[in-house]
């Protein structure tokens, strides 16, 4: 029998793109969506689909134990924009998570986890160019203080009780499948969004704010290739720093100009703007690459020429 798998979180940004892709590799059947909502029409018809609260360990545990489930991959989270407006929440909603599935691995229900990072678990004092793996850490977000926390019990649980549990630290995610909620690089989406439908953009962020993204496409094949690895190879248990590309929105709205000529962009900075100048500029990821091989695909240019390509296909067929 294939190995199954659960992911929860399955209707958000990533985790619906990861569910169909896993889904193709593993078989419909073998891969177990989970959810507070329902998602998309492709999502729900590919395969099983269970209405779940990430909080609730027993429901969690009962779910785990009917599908036989092997591997968790945990990308229910609040992000770090919503998470600055419900602290309390973000916080609980995002550890609370995390120790249910660390703790099932560590009951051995399950044998392998992937939580995700965040270039979030830097803060202003970190060195911004170029962040190394190990570095001055001290994220001011909410957002960045759980995921920095949950990196540490990420490592804790490996070395005290040999849970199999692996971690990236994704920068910000741009894709066009599903709309990413709730976090400061989520600009870098609306702007293609906005591009197509109306032609202008009112940017967030500050014209010259530079931050690490990555396109989900290498995203996920960062995702499914550290979970492929074998576990000798896996030598950092917090997370791994990966990365793809780093632009300001000013670079973005040129390259979207270059594309769709009548496009035009003000700026109007808000409180992310305050998130994002505690975060690095770019990541160095040599580590990933020489661990498990990591290597992206995409920069700004691949990227936005197949992000305008896919939602003008999908604007045109509404
Ligand atoms: N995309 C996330 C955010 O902006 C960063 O991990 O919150």
């Amino acid at each position: 029998m294939n190995k199954r798998i659960l992911l929860i979180g399955a209707c958000g940004q990533i985790g619906s793109e990861l569910t169909l892709r896993l889904r193709e590799l593993h078989g419909n059947k073998a891969v177990i969506a989970a959810d507070i909502r329902e998602g998309t029409k492709e999502l729900m018809e590919s395969g099983p689909f269970e209405r779940l609260d990430a909080l609730d360990r027993e429901a969690v545990r009962q779910v785990i134990e009917t599908y036989g489930i092997q591997e968790v991959y945990l990308m229910a989270a609040m992000l770090s924009a919503t998470g600055e407006k419900y602290p309390e929440k973000a916080w609980q909603l995002n550890m609370g998570t995390l120790f249910n599935i660390l703790d099932l691995a560590k009951e051995g229900l399950i044998k392998k986890v992937f939580w995700p990072s965040s270039i979030a678990v830097f803060g202003p004092s970190t060195p911004k160019e170029n962040t190394p793996q190990e570095t001055v850490m001290e994220p001011e977000t909410v957002y960045g203080i759980s995921k920095q926390t949950g990196e540490r019990w990420c490592a804790y649980y490996f070395r005290k009780y040999g849970v199999d549990v692996r971690s990236i630290r994704y920068p910000g995610i741009i894709s066009w499948k599903t709309l990413p909620g709730g976090g400061t690089t989520d600009y870098a989406v609306e702007i293609y969004h906005n591009a197509l439908l109306i032609g202008k953009y009112h940017s967030f962020l500050r014209k010259d704010t530079r931050l690490p993204m990555m396109y989900m496409d290498d995203a996920i094949e960062a995702t499914i290739r550290i979970m492929e690895s074998a576990p000798e190879n896996i030598k950092v248990r917090s997370s791994y720093n990966i990365a793809a590309m780093s632009f300001t929105p000013e670079e973005i709205a040129a390259e979207i100009k270059r594309i769709v000529p009548e496009f035009t962009i003000k700026y109007r900075e808000d409180f992310r703007q305050t998130i994002a100048d505690g975060w690095p500029r770019s990541i160095d990821d040599s580590k990933a690459r020489e661990d498990w091989g990591w290597a992206h695909r995409f920069d700004l240019k691949k990227m936005s020429e197949h992000m305008l390509q896919s939602l003008y296909k999908r604007y045109d067929e509404v």
